[in-house]
């Protein structure tokens, strides 16, 4: 369908190809190359943060800060039950068990409130999942990190240029993360960052993410780590990107702003909260819930705009519904009502920083045909 519209495309017209055509002419393609360091210290600095380690991906860099803050068998990790597996995968691998929280169900993140009835004397961590545009109330969290002496894992990976309060996300966590996955409001293809102030945590991140290669031996290993080495090449186009992160968050108010003019008066339909007394919505993707009077589920709907041209994306999946969870053991009989309802009436509409007016009114006319 040539006139179909994708659910995400990213704009590439800064200097991505002036720093890309840079990497090849210097052969500088490797992780060795000097993007890194630069992309690195510029994206940190956005974030107000000491270090910034750049990885393969947003899940890598996840893993990495879970197994930098020593979590392991025995200890448990409070997360957000509406999230990607990413948030869980490393948790779970290290022998950690994750407890659950349900969601929020007006600005679709954690539920703030639930979390210290959550926490044990076994408890080491709480991960903080910014979702889709507005950030986590974080204040209430940081508040009982403290009181408990807990960690805080930040995902901001939705969250470039987003604040709270005024202050960048990225800069709450003991340690905090970032994707640069296409559908992001940057991207470096394939990418992910981890961002801290703790000198210690940013040492332990760098030798996890290149096989824990010793200096002075390099090839005998006290540890387990990984290869998450970011190339020059995806730094370059990072950096190019990073230099239009205002300009792309302004747009995607402007689209959230726009969406939100042409669907409010769709009935049955949650939109996106434009605000919240501590942040404006940078919309990563524009989500809607449908009221179950209006019988039919977000797949239904999805399906429907597929047969109009507008490619969708359902909600994430509850964790604990995964198979692979329940099949491991974890959350028998364990229920989060907010967390189901908007995996099944949740879904996003065309939200890429490449699409036109032109293309979002088309969206919302077929949601209005669909929905209306
Ligand atoms: C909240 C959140 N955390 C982590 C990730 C994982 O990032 P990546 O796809 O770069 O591995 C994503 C990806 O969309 C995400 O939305």
């Amino acid at each position: 369908m040539s006139d179909f519209i994708p659910v995400n495309e990213p704009l590439l017209d800064g200097n991505e190809k002036k720093y890309l055509l840079e990497c090849i002419e210097s052969g500088w393609i490797s992780s060795e190359g000097p993007f890194i360091r630069e992309f690195e210290q510029k994206f940190a600095w956005r974030v107000n943060r000491k270090h910034g380690i750049a990885v393969t991906n947003g899940t890598a860099a996840i893993d990495a800060a879970v197994e930098a803050l020593g979590i392991g068998p025995g200890d448990e990790v409070i997360l957000p039950a509406f999230t990607i597996i990413s948030c869980i995968l490393q948790v779970v691998r290290c022998g950690a068990k994750p407890v659950l929280v349900d969601s929020n169900p007006l600005t679709w993140n954690m539920d703030v409130t639930q979390i210290e009835a959550r926490v044990t004397p076994r408890t080491k961590a709480i991960m903080v999942v910014h979702i889709f545009g507005l950030p986590v109330d974080i204040d209430p969290v940081l508040e009982v990190a403290r009181h408990h002496g807990l960690k805080v894992i930040e995902d901001a990976a939705e969250m470039h240029g987003q604040t709270y309060k005024g202050r960048p996300c990225g800069s709450f966590g003991d340690i905090s993360t970032f994707s640069f996955y296409p559908n992001k409001h940057i991207t470096t293809g394939e990418g992910g960052m981890i961002v801290t102030n703790d000198d210690s945590l940013a040492e332990d991140c760098r030798s996890l993410r290149n096989l824990c290669f010793q200096p002075h031996k390099r090839f005998a290993h006290n540890r387990l780590g990984w290869n998450l080495r970011m190339t020059n090449m995806q730094a370059a186009l990072g950096l190019a990107q990073l230099e239009r992160l205002d300009v792309f968050v302004a747009r995607k108010r402007r689209m959230g702003a726009m969406y939100t003019e042409w669907l409010k008066d769709l009935p049955g339909v949650q939109l996106p909260l434009p605000r919240t007394n501590y942040a404006d919505n940078i919309y990563w993707v524009y989500g809607l819930v449908i009221t179950e009077t209006k019988g039919l589920d977000a797949e239904e709907a999805m399906r429907r705009l597929a047969e109009k041209g507008i490619g969708c994306r359902p909600f994430f999946y509850p964790m604990h519904q995964q198979p692979v969870l329940l099949r491991m053991g974890f959350f028998e009989g364990e229920i989060y009502p907010v967390a189901e309802r908007m995996y099944q009436q949740g879904f996003y509409i065309p939200s890429g920083i490449a699409l036109t007016d032109e293309q979002m009114q088309r969206v919302a006319a077929a949601v209005y045909e669909v929905l209306g």
